[in-house]
């Protein structure tokens, strides 16, 4: 039966470029999404910009724009990083969107209808001069702890303290340079305990991964605390609901443009929204979600769904952090690399490759070490699925006009390979890329152990060796159509043009078996070039100190972050 499958990757601020890190995310799950679509599955792939909250207001105020303008801006460069490493999302829209202020406002009232959201006062940090409430990163002074100068409010870098804004001694707003001031205002408050027996529930019972959730029993035992989802204008987001001046917390409104892109995904396709997010929908629901954003997708999340009458999600999949040459990515090292600054130097399939080959299910960090990368992107793909084909296709092409022999020597071989599409589906399926590698590559080795010791090149030597070289390259090159096929979800453009130059029409999971026979190929014309170790040290270069700003402050571990 085929399965009616919604994946989501978490939304990117629209305040800074797409980098490496960020492409760990939205590579693995274009891989799943591919897969799944491969097998016949229906799976639709959405996502947006996130492009609510203070830091994407000041940064345009910075820039002396329109907040809309500069999402609107940030949006297509996105857009332009994701198309070029072959992101193909069924819709990528913006938490700046009315589908997203619909389902916001709908969600919130729904909660307040239940009596799941309180009020009550708060006093906070705040910046006279700008007039506005200062979230801790927009605050620096002295760490209370070790003395160092001009610490972010929330943690000192030279000593790890985590404290209060209020306890830094010379405070300042990073904005206006100002002394914050201490000043009252009502805050909206989501009662996530009301949902505390419902989560832990859920989180026992196969939603998430097993490290995730010991996570969330930690979390169960400290207690589960009331979320802050108001913020005091101005505010860059959507107003609440018989309110003045307040706005809904950016990350209120954030993973409810998951739906909002779904919405309007179904507005442009005339399928009903309702399938996909009523409560006991048969439908599979996943988010795709780095393991610093666990909180949200895991608890908050989850709540509001329910809270709010619409299903939960079927599963949740953390990944880990990237790090470059073991490090984490850094300016000075020339390892924060943008999308933008790999499309220019490098090849998106090699990165997609690469990170595939690296990726298991689990949130364990995982590192792309730049000496490796050309190592097994020259090894595997140019030197043991490449040199597959084009070693058998020169035969073809020189000795046979392009035309395949007509029936299958070694069809057990070839029915083996066929047979490993199940253990490679299975591993694809757990998100255990690495493991689906290392199949097809172990494959390829015996299909290329077969080539070498058939020796078609002594045979052909020899007119009366002939029929055997046409038969060894016409099983050889349906080897490598199958292996294509498993490598389709990774490599989808070499999968295209290994699809053209077969002339075998698109590959699935299904017809895999099929062998090709009996009719013509086209030219052989390289698939993949070896990566050059010179076009890799071109990028580091490139990427030394590049970003003229400070990246954006870091998302927090839990629920603090603004
Ligand atoms: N806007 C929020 C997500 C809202 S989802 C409703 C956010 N944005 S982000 O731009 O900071 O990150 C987007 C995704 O990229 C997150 O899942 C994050 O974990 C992931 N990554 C960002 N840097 C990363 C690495 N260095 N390594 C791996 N993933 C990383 O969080
Ligand atoms: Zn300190």
């Amino acid at each position: 039966m085929t399965r009616r499958i919604l994946v989501t990757s978490a939304l990117p601020y629209a305040n800074g470029p797409i980098h490496l890190g960020h492409l760990v995310e939205y590579i693995q799950t274009d891989i799943w999404v591919r897969f799944q679509k491969l097998r016949g599955n229906t799976c639709i792939y959405v996502c947006a910009d996130d492009a609510h909250g203070t830091p994407i207001m000041l940064k345009a105020r910075e820039l002396g724009i329109t907040p809309e303008a500069l999402i609107e801006r940030i949006g297509e460069e996105h857009r332009r990083d994701f198309s070029g490493f072959l992101i193909d999302f069924d819709n990528y829209y913006s938490t700046h969107s009315e589908e997203n202020r619909f389902y916001s406002e709908l969600i919130y009232t729904r909660l307040s209808e239940a009596g799941h959201i309180s009020r009550r006062t708060i006093e906070q940090a705040y910046d006279p001069v700008e007039r506005l409430f200062l979230p801790d990163r927009y605050i620096r002074g002295g760490c209370p702890r070790c003395g160092a100068e001009d610490q972010y409010g929330d943690s000192c870098e030279v000593c790890g303290a985590t404290y209060a804004p209020t306890e830094l001694s010379d405070a300042r707003s990073v904005i206006s340079g100002a002394a914050p001031v201490a000043r009252e205002s009502e805050h909206y408050f989501f009662r996530l305990n009301d949902f505390a027996d419902l989560l832990k529930d859920w989180a026992g019972t196969g939603h998430l991964q097993p490290e995730v959730a010991n996570k969330l029993a930690e979390w169960f035992g400290e207690g589960l605390r009331e979320w802050d989802i108001s913020r005091d204008a101005p505010y860059f987001g959507f107003r609440i609901p018989g309110t003045e001046d307040k706005f809904f917390y950016v990350w209120l409104d954030a993973p409810i443009g998951y739906m909002a892109s779904f919405r309007n995904w179904c507005e442009r396709t005339g399928t009903r929204f309702e399938d996909y997010w009523a409560p006991g929908s048969e439908t599979e629901l996943y988010h795709f979600i780095g393991k610093d954003i666990v909180y949200f997708h895991a608890l908050f999340w989850p709540a509001m769904l329910h809270g709010a009458g619409f299903r939960m999600p079927t599963r949740v999949f953390a990944h880990g952090f990237l790090t470059v040459n073991g490090q984490k990515m850094s300016k000075s090292r020339g390892t924060f690399i943008m999308a933008s600054s790999w499309l220019e130097h490098l090849n998106p399939e090699h990165l997609r490759y690469y990170l595939a080959a690296k990726l298991g299910g689990s949130v364990h960090d995982l590192d792309l070490n730049l000496d490796d990368f050309v190592h097994r992107v020259n090894a595997d793909l140019v030197g043991k699925i490449v040199n597959l084909a084009s070693r058998s296709a020169s035969f073809i092409n020189k000795r046979f006009a392009g035309q395949l022999a007509g029936t299958l020597v070694a069809a057990d071989l070839h029915a083996r390979f066929v047979e490993r599409g199940g253990v490679i589906a299975e591993a694809y399926e757990e998100r255990e890329y690495a493991r689906a590698m290392r199949e097809i590559m172990a494959l390829a080795d015996e299909a290329n152990r077969y080539f070498d010791e058939c020796k078609p090149w002594v045979l052909a030597r020899d007119e009366a060796g002939l029929g055997q070289v046409q038969a060894i390259c016409t099983l050889t090159l349906n080897l490598f159509r199958v292996l294509m096929l498993y490598l389709k979800p990774v490599l989808p453009e070499i999968a295209a043009a290994a699809e053209r130059f077969l002339r075998c029409g698109p590959l699935t999971w299904e017809n895999r078996a099929e062998p090709l026979l009996d009719q013509r190929i086209d030219p052989f014309t390289a698939l993949a070039h070896r990566v050059d170790p010179a076009a890799v040290s071109a990028l580091i270069e490139a990427s030394r100190g590049t970003l003229a700003q400070a990246p954006a402050p870091a998302p927090a571990q839990e629920a603090g972050q603004e």
